[in-house]
């Protein structure tokens, strides 16, 4: 029951200077592709001890590219399946190559995270089934690449910063366009879906600093649904 006064009350920020400052809580970037920021912040603890567990059972390490360059970012997976490369490709795979197991799988708070982020975004019944955890430490950068092992591309990507600041790049469809910078700090998502689903994107070195969430790294969260979404 609504009390008679409700209808009158005022909604005052509590603290108008630091509400003023903020960057605006969600910018659509183009079709398809919002940022939300600071969505992941009042979930930064339990994503921490998830962090815990998986990295306890698949830890952190540095994979190889095709061409045989050792990556600057380490990687783990939970999920379903990981993303993996090695001499021979990349491609996604249900076990960890290096413990011959199946990944940790997905904890229930980075499962409803993704879900709320996408359906914030405009996507909804989002359900992954791959979350690949990437570690930067200064220097460590990732170049310009499509998102395009998965099965299915009707599936947004969601994408979650922690930690360190980094300047992502983000470009268009064709690996010659304009990438524009983007700072990403620790809590903010991104997600990517419908026409933006294949665009290019790369991270910038990641420039020496501290945080409380991981010390001098920065942790990103980027989840897929690696599968084909037809249940078969
Ligand atoms: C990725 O493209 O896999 C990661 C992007 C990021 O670290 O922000
Ligand atoms: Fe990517």
């Amino acid at each position: 029951m609504m009390r008679p006064d409700d209808g009158e009350q005022m909604m005052l920020p509590l603290f108008p200077d630091a509400d003023t400052e903020r960057l605006p809580e969600r910018e659509e970037l183009c079709p398809g592709a919002v940022l939300l920021r600071g969505f992941a912040l009042t979930r930064e603890a339990g994503i921490l001890d998830a962090l815990h567990v998986i990295t306890a059972e698949a830890p952190f390490r540095h994979m190889i590219t095709p061409g045989g360059f050792c990556m600057s970012v380490a990687m783990t997976n939970c999920g379903s399946y990981g993303w993996v490369s090695d001499l021979t490709g990349y491609r996604y795979d249900a076990i960890d190559p290096e413990s011959g197991k199946p990944w940790p799988s997905m904890p229930a708070v980075f499962l409803k995270l993704a879900h709320e982020a996408a359906a914030s975004a405009g996507f909804e019944n989002y359900v992954p089934d791959a979350c690949l955890v990437n570690r930067y430490e200064p220097g460590a950068r990732l170049s310009l690449h499509q998102d395009r092992n998965e099965r299915d591309f009707s599936s947004p990507i969601v994408s979650v910063s922690l930690g360190i600041p980094a300047a992502f790049l983000w470009s268009g469809l064709r690996r010659k366009d304009r990438p524009v910078r983007i700072p990403l700090m620790h809590g903010d998502v991104m997600v990517w879906g419908g026409p933006a689903r294949l665009r290019y994107h790369g991270v910038l070195p990641v420039k020496e600093s501290s945080h409380s969430f991981a010390g001098r790294h920065r942790i990103n969260l980027t989840f897929r649904r690696a599968a084909s979404s037809r249940q078969g």
